[in-house]
């Protein structure tokens, strides 16, 4: 039986409902008005897209928004004066410095230059930390929009073996950290797979809950899962375009095959993607909430 397709677009609507309500809430009564400003240096459209639909989901929220976009000549200098200036503004609760920087600028010092207490992407050493000891303050937004999209479409962690394929700080061992933890939407027994595996379908066959972040379109393909696994696939890979400019995406999962076997699997696009703004969205609210002491 094909399998069932889990929506990041629908439950990432349905997480976006429940923060408009919280954030009218925090506002009428404390009136409190999460900020965000977001950070582009250079002129990448990817980027261009990504910071566009951050502030655009801030504003649909109630969230209050910022926007600082510099030349790509920008030097760390400068860029390091910006965020000092942003660290000490109270009305800003969240910072997001859009990645890739360009080459001359030092992303980990400039990651290390934002207030953690500010770090709504949860890329801050302190941060990393924090979760890797299970006292997290943020968690970062892509892992944590996969696990809310497993607890939210009735998957059961606990007990589960989860394999991850990718190491990447920004997805594959943030996840793996997460849902290693002692806590209920976790309790995972976790593999993680990388590059130089040995035997890479050895451990993909064996996952009751396949995430997949390698980077390469068609990774991960139908001989190398079981029966009734869960998959989600957090690849983004552009295949061209159609003769109108839009853009053709693919996942790392060979989707169609896949879904054959699976008993749910999310879809690129419309999988994850949805996911990621939302929970960085969850991430300002906590960031003012903590800032107030609310929280
Ligand atoms: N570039 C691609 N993904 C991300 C992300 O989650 N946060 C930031 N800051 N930059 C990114």
């Amino acid at each position: 039986m094909p399998a069932e397709i889990i929506s990041g677009t629908e439950i990432a609507k349905e997480i976006r409902e429940e923060l408009k309500q919280e954030i009218a809430e925090v506002k009428e009564k404390h009136n409190l008005v999460p900020g965000l400003v977001t950070v582009l240096v250079g002129e990448d459209p990817a980027s261009q897209v990504y910071v566009g639909q951050k502030e655009k989901t801030s504003h649909a929220l109630g969230i209050y928004s910022e926007r600082h976009d510099l030349p790509a000549d920008t030097t760390q200098e400068d860029l390091l004066a910006l965020i000092d200036k942003l660290n000490k503004d109270p009305k800003i609760h969240g910072i997001l410095v859009q990645l890739p920087l360009p080459k001359h600028i030092n992303e980990t010092e400039v990651l290390y230059a934002i207030d953690p207490k500010k770090d709504v992407d949860g890329f801050h050493p302190v941060n990393v930390g924090k979760l890797m000891i299970g006292e997290p303050d943020y968690l970062p937004c892509t892992p944590h929009g996969i696990q809310q999209l497993l607890i939210r479409s009735g998957v059961k962690i606990e007990g589960a073996e989860v394999v991850i394929v990718g190491r990447s700080n920004i997805v594959g061992k943030p996840i793996a950290n997460i849902l290693l933890q002692k806590r209920e939407g976790a309790n995972a027994t976790v593999t993680v797979c990388h590059t130089r595996s040995k035997d890479m379908s050895f451990h993909t066959k064996r996952a009751d809950i396949l995430i997949v972040a390698a980077g390469r379109p068609k990774a991960i393909t139908a001989d190398m899962v079981k029966d009734g696994v869960v998959v989600i696939d957090v690849g983004v890979n552009q295949l061209g375009e159609t003769p109108e400019g839009k853009r053709i995406l693919c996942g790392d999962v060979d989707f169609d095959a896949v879904k054959e076997k699976a008993k749910a699997i999310t879809p690129v696009p419309g999988g994850v993607g949805p996911m990621t703004i939302t929970m960085l969205m969850m991430n300002t609210v906590r960031a003012a909430k903590l800032a107030a002491g609310l929280d």
